[in-house]
This record gives C-alpha cells, structure tokens and sequence, in this order.
C-alpha cells in the first residue's frame, strides 16, 4: 500500500505539470498559430504591410531625369540604381522633409540618406574576373593591368570613375585620345 501512494504522487505531479505545460502554452501560442501550417497566419499580412527599402529605379529617375534618361539609354542599364547606391527609400524621406523617425537605421547617418559610391570598389564586385562570373558579362583580370593599358596609370587612389562614367559605361576622351575624367552630375 505505502508503494501504490509514492506511484499515485508521482501520477498527481506529472498531471498538474501537463496541465500546466497546456495552459501557458494557451497563453503564449498567438491563437491564429496553425490555422494554415507552422506559423502565425497574420505574419503573413504583417509582413506585407512593411515599406519596401528599395524603391526602384523609375522611382529614382523621377527626380534625377538627367541620369536616368543617361542610364536607360546606356550599356548600365542592367545594373539598378540601387545596385550601386543602395535602397533609396530614406533618401527620398530625407530629401521630401517626411519624418523618419519611425525607421532607426544607419543608413540616416549618411548625407542625404543616400550612398555615393566609390567609384571602384562596386565595380569590382561585378567585373572583377572570378571563374564563378557569367563569361557574357564583360569582366578585367587586373585593374592595374587594366588602367595601364589604357593610357592610365595606376596607383592606390585611381577608380575606375577616373575614366568611366558609371551611369553610362562611356570613356571620355580628349583630343589626343587619353581618357579624361567623365562630368557625372547633371
Ligand atoms: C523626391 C525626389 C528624389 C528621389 C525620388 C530621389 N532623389 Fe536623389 N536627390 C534628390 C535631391 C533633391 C538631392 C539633392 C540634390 C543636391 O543637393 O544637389 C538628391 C541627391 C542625390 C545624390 C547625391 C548625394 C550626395 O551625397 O551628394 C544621390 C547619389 C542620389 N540622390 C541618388 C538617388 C537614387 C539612387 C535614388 C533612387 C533610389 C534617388 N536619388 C531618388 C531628390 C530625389
Ligand atoms: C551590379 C553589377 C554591376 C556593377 C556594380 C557595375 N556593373 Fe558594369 N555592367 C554590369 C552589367 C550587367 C553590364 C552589361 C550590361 C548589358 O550587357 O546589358 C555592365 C557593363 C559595363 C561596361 C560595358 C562593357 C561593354 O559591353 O563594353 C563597362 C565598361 C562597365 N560595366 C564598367 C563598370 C564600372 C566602371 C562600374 C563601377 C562604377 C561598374 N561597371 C559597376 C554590371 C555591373
Ligand atoms: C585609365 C582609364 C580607365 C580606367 C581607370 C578604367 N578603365 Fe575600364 N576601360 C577603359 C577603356 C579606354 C576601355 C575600352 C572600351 C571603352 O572605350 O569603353 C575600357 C573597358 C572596360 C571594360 C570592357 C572590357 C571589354 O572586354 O570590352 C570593362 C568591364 C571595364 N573597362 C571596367 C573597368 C573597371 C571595373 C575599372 C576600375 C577597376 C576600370 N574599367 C577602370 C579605360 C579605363
Ligand atoms: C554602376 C554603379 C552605379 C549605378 C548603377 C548608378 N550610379 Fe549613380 N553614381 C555612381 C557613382 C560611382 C557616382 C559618383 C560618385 C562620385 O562622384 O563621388 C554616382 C553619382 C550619382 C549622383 C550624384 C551626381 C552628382 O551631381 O554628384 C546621383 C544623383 C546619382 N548617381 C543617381 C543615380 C541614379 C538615379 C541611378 C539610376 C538611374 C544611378 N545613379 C545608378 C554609381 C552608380
């Protein structure tokens, strides 16, 4: 008899320690958790009411016509504005005087909430050769190798923007036929 009451406290404790498991679990588990799959329904809802970061490039040629209209018109106009510049949304709050305080983010810490991009190491990131790049995509081996061969010459400072106008690909070219730096601004 003195066994069966150890084996019946043993029972009692595992059930109010089940029932207790099911009641905080009601608790916490959001009630739509379930209704289609492994998740919160309105998560789904949640997450497309968000902002989008990045606002595309017609959004960006609204106001930049000038380089817009370079840009379509030119052998870039496969990579984005935002490739190179990074998502514009904060930009064009910054530039409108709308609030922003709703968005903490470290891209605010920028002038105007926009990059300016180097002009040589997001070039690289696309055209630099690597065996895993599409052979389509026109890449160089070296930039040293590259600048010096076209009447350049390299040193640690040089971009690629020295000769190369980044909306447009296009090298300009004085006179005697040496690149000289391309007027990127409107
Ligand atoms: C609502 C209009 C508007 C939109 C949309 C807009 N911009 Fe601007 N942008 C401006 C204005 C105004 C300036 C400031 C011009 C000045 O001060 O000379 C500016 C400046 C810039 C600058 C220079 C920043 C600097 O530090 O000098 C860059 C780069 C730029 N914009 C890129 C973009 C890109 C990329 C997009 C799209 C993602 C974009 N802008 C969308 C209005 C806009
Ligand atoms: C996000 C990727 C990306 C970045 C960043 C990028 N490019 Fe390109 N670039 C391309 C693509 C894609 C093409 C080819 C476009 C096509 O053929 O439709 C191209 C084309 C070119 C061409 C023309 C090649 C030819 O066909 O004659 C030059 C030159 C060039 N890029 C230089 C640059 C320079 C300089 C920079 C930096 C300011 C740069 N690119 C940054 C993707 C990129
Ligand atoms: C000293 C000037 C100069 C600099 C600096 C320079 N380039 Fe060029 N690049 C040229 C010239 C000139 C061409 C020939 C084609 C042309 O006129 O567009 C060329 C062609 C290219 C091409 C096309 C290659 C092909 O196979 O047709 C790519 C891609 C390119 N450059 C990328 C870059 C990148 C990336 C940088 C920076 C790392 C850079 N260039 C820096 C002058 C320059
Ligand atoms: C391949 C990379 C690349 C792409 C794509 C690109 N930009 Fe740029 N952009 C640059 C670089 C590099 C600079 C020059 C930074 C400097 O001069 O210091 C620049 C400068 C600018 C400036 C400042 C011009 C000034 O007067 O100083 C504006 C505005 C701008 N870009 C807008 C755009 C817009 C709009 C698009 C798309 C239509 C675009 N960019 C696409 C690389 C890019």
């Amino acid at each position: 008899m003195r066994h069966a009451a150890h084996f019946l406290r043993l029972v009692a404790l595992l059930v109010v320690a089940v029932v207790g498991f099911l009641f905080v679990r009601s608790k916490l588990v959001p009630q739509d958790f379930g209704v289609k799959g492994h998740f919160r329904l309105s998560a789904i809802a949640d997450e497309a009411a968000r902002e989008p970061r990045h606002i595309g490039s017609d959004a960006c040629a609204e106001c930049h016509d000038e380089i817009g209209n370079a840009w379509k018109a030119g052998k870039h106009r496969t990579p984005q504005c935002e490739n190179c510049h990074g998502p514009g949304l904060m930009h064009t709050k910054v530039v409108a005087e709308e609030s922003t305080t709703a968005y903490p983010d470290r891209i605010l810490k920028i002038r105007l909430a926009i990059r300016r991009p180097t002009g040589i190491v997001e070039c690289k990131w696309c055209h630099l050769r690597t065996f895993e790049r599409p052979s389509t995509l026109k890449s160089i081996a070296n930039v040293a190798d590259h600048i010096n061969s076209h009447t350049g010459t390299f040193t640690k400072d040089s971009k690629c923007i020295d000769c190369h106008n980044p909306h447009t690909t296009v090298v300009t070219v004085n006179a005697k036929g040496v690149p000289v730096p391309p007027k990127i601004g409107p």
